[in-house]
């Protein structure tokens, strides 16, 4: 079970801070080398930020791109893409759950229903008020026999039904 540090540092209302010094940049660095072009680094990289900051800012956004010789709007259209980035601050433990057609007809909605109760977080991307949790919901994750998959951080947990989401909830607090 991974439980990670997700510091809410707000790069857009405090002065800037580059992301990419001493350790941080040793790790860039070393990506860097592993691709052919650095274009080829942009998931990563951006993978990076948000492990520093929590979230990736437009500001975030703009020196990732001039670190990587491409556009802001270029690494914008990449962070909107992919539900794994967050564009706004999140709870400590992000939570996805797959409401798909598949897993919908199998109950993903109550499952959503009780994560929302049982977190505190009450709406879909909102965060709870002790900061613990936001729940989205997402499309498929791929594990359409086994609903309802929720992603919990970065653990992947199958056959979720409501009765057993009061349960794991306890385990991440
Ligand atoms: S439809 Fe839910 S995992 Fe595929």
């Amino acid at each position: 079970m991974s439980v990670s540090a997700r510091p809410t540092h707000d790069a857009e209302t405090e002065q800037y801070q580059t992301v990419f010094t001493g350790k941080v940049l040793e790790k860039l660095q070393v990506l860097l080398e592993r691709y052919p072009t650095k274009q080829g680094a942009l998931l990563p990289a951006l993978w990076l930020v948000q492990q520093q900051r929590g979230w990736i800012s437009d500001r975030n956004m703009t020196e990732v791109a001039a670190v990587l010789g491409l556009t802001p709007a270029y690494v914008k259209g990449v962070v909107t893409f992919y539900t794994m980035y967050h564009q706004h601050p999140v709870g400590q433990h992000f939570v996805q759950v797959c409401t798909t057609s598949p897993c919908n007809i199998c109950g993903a909605e109550d499952v959503v229903h009780a994560l929302l109760q049982a977190t505190g977080a009450k709406e879909l991307g909102a965060t709870s008020p002790d900061g613990k949790w936001t729940v989205i919901e997402v499309e498929c994750l791929g594990a359409c026999g086994f609903a309802t998959p929720v992603l919990i951080d970065d653990d992947f947990i199958e056959s979720v039904t409501p009765e057993r989401v009061a349960e794991l909830v306890r385990k991440y607090q």
